[in-house]
């Protein structure tokens, strides 16, 4: 665990407050009052670190740390990137974000830099270094938080200017070489695209080029790794002087940048999670997108990761803006904890006076100090979490499936010009993930790259790019036992976008040959039945046949095709693979998963069949032994989180029996779980 504990507390941006004393000290009375262990300094702080160019003056971070750890309470520091001072852009104005269409961002709002420009690094660097002597080893300083959001603000959060532009050009000659490599990878004879000369490429925009979609891919690629460079020259710069530890905190499922790719260069993953709570009265889909993001942060590295941010009630970007209802917030924070996170962090611990975020709510409102309903639940949060700390530690959930989400597919499917215009592939392999949630089937979030050995269990809907090596790595899985499930529009096209001539990648082992794709309106949607229940074929109707051997499970009901597989199944080697041609509703994927998960003997790990709205996870410390599963032995330490996302009590009917890890209440046969409840369960298989 980074700090040693579970960590309790947020963003703390005392420098709006450095003329009010009595308000620092206040804060940490209250932090300790709410339970807080600790917090992140520094965080957008760059025009008080260093007022003019070159000065630094890091006195009053110095006496707020020391004050802090006075208080037993841990600083993670960030560096200052995030937003530049005025001091910077006025003097260097190329550090200031070029858009697409060839303007110039002006100063102000964060994130406004060219993550190219050398005096942006060398400026950054210099900062950054300086914090690292100053702070790199001071006992409470815990972990470098780099930058904020990388990536997050204008437009499409790249810079277009000449540096990127030539950095763009070096990029792709060291790809490809030589431009003949380059134009039969894009494919540039089309419409006279075929370049001459390196100087003649320029990134996409709405004003030039948007129809090359290798080149939109290829442009994305380098942004990731403009930005994967930035983030690891700042993380060399504070490790300087640090052994300590680096995060950069994620947001929702960003497409600008491949965070896992990213990944690679940081020693821990956090992220910031803001769901639309009380978007409707079915929080359901909120739910699934949280505990979908922090399976995708848990799985990149397949460790703890940190919840960096979250809202302990209201935030003020949304055009509507509710308050966490009562039990909300202990929900959430624990649902964080149950897919893998060591920590509950806010934004922020105070709310500003002025400004862009003086309405984003806070752990202390403007008004009242301490004596409100947000402080209270915050408090309650604090007091909880250090009993779960011991039972925590050095355990993570241990999944036996897979989905797969892939940035490098992601941008490929929804850039193309193809059957649909308005894919959605994050909804859509959300969609698959639900089957997942409500059965309580714990998934890890995992792209291409990933090693699937450890799977019984891999689901790739809408997987249109097939990457270099991702066919074997999918024929060697299933050979070897595994289970593989995939959509249409699948096996489409290689990295740079170019179609699959001849037959699919996969042909031989998914069994179907694809022919047609029909993108029906409304009037010509179709139909099927699978396991005895009609379904909708719509949005996506692949139009299959089998191969011998394959088995066709459903077939479309309407149209000319009527009678053509919808859905198959076929075993290759000791495994088998599942074939979905139509996108159906969730009614389906709900009752095609569980019937996969049957047949197989998957179990949620309560063994529950479970009612709507609640779900199930585990941390443990160790694989457990498939052999002691039933029997409640061996001595895999750990934990499991029950979960009601409905705003009213619940029973979960459960075979065997369950002790309540907080108060060692035991239960057999029915668990009660309050409305927005979490109970945690001691493991199964703790001694
Ligand atoms: C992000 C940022 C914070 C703050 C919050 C508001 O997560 O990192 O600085 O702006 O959004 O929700
Ligand atoms: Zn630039």
């Amino acid at each position: 665990m980074v700090g040693g504990h579970l960590l309790h507390g947020g963003d703390y941006n005392p420098e709006q407050w450095l003329d009010c004393p009595e308000i620092l000290e206040e804060d940490i009375r209250l932090m300790k009052e709410a339970g807080v262990n600790c917090v992140t300094l520094g965080v957008f702080s760059w025009s008080v670190l260093e007022p003019e160019e070159g000065v630094y003056n890091f006195g009053w971070l110095e006496e707020i740390i020391d004050n802090l750890g006075h208080a037993g309470i841990q600083v993670i520091l960030a560096t200052p990137s995030g937003a530049m001072p005025h001091w910077m852009t006025q003097k260097y104005p190329e550090v200031m974000q070029m858009r697409q269409d060839g303007s110039r961002n002006l100063p102000g709002k964060r994130h406004n830099f060219c993550y190219t420009s050398p005096v942006m690094r060398k400026k950054t660097a210099a900062v950054d270094e300086a914090l690292s002597r100053k702070f790199g080893r001071k006992e409470n300083v815990i972990l470098w938080h780099i930058s904020n959001e990388l990536g997050g603000n204008f437009s499409d959060g790249a810079c277009h200017c000449e540096a990127c532009q030539s950095a763009f050009r070096e990029w792709l000659k060291e790809k490809y070489g030589t431009l003949d490599n380059l134009n039969r990878a894009w494919w540039g004879r089309f419409w006279s695209h075929e370049y001459t000369e390196w100087e003649q490429i320029h990134s996409p925009a709405d004003r030039g080029e948007t129809t090359v979609t290798a080149l939109e891919l290829d442009w994305r690629r380098f942004v990731t790794e403009q930005f994967c460079s930035f983030c690891e020259m700042e993380i060399s710069a504070v490790k300087k002087h640090s052994d300590l530890p680096a995060t950069t905190n994620y947001m929702d499922i960003f497409k600008n940048i491949n965070y896992n790719r990213l990944a690679r260069g940081l020693d821990i993953i956090s992220w910031d999670n803001y769901p639309f709570w009380h978007r409707e009265k079915d929080e359901v889909p909120t739910a699934v997108r949280a505990a979908f993001n922090h399976s995708m942060m848990r799985s990149m590295k397949k460790q703890p990761f940190l919840l960096m941010e979250s809202a302990p009630s209201v935030i003020n970007w949304r055009e509507n803006n509710p308050v966490k209802r009562p039990g909300m917030h202990m929900l959430s924070s624990m649902q964080a904890l149950a897919h893998g996170s060591d920590s509950v962090q806010y934004f922020q611990w105070r709310k500003g006076r002025g400004s862009y975020e003086k309405f984003h709510g806070a752990v202390l409102d403007h008004k009242n100090g301490s004596n409100t309903r947000v402080f209270r639940e915050v408090s309650e949060v604090g007091r909880r979490l250090p009993g779960l700390e011991h039972l925590l530690d050095g355990t993570v959930n241990r999944p036996d499936a897979a989905v797969l989400f892939d940035w490098e597919n992601w941008w490929a499917v929804e850039d193309i010009t193809g059957p649909r215009l308005d894919l959605d592939y994050p909804g859509y392999v959300m969609d698959h993930y639900r089957a997942f949630w409500e059965q309580g089937i714990e998934a890890d979030i995992v792209d291409m790259d990933a090693d699937l050995s450890g799977y019984r269990l891999v689901s790739a809907p809408l997987n249109y790019m097939y990457k270099t090596g991702w066919a074997e790595k999918i024929r060697t899985f299933v050979r070897d036992g595994g289970i593989f499930v995939t959509t249409f529009f699948s096996g489409m096209a290689d990295e740079t976008d170019l179609c699959f001539t001849g037959s699919h990648p996969l042909e031989d082992v998914l069994g179907v040959v694809q022919e047609e794709i029909d993108a029906p309106s409304k009037d010509f949607e179709n139909r099927f039945i699978y396991s005895g229940k009609e379904y909708p074929a719509v949005r996506m109707c692949e139009i299959v046949h089998v191969k011998e051997g394959t088995e066709v499970l459903s077939v479309y009901e309407r149209d000319f095709y009527a009678g053509l597989p919808v859905v198959t199944r076929r075993s290759y080697g000791e495994g088998q693979v599942y074939y979905l041609a139509a996108e159906s509703d969730l009614s389906f994927l709900r009752r095609f998963y569980e019937n996969i998960f049957d047949s197989c003997g998957m179990k949620n790990v309560l063994g529950a069949k479970l009612p709507y709205g609640v779900t199930v996870t585990e941390r443990t410390a160790c694989l457990p032994d498939p052999a002691d599963a039933d029997t409640g032995t061996g001595d895999c330490r750990g934990a499991m989180f029950v979960m009601n996302f409905k705003n009213e009590p619940v029973f979960v009917e459960c075979a065997g029996e369950w002790t309540d890890a907080e108060n060692g209440e035991a239960f057999s046969g029915k668990i009660r779980l309050e409305a927005f409840g979490c109970k945690v369960l001691l493991s199964r298989k703790t001694k």
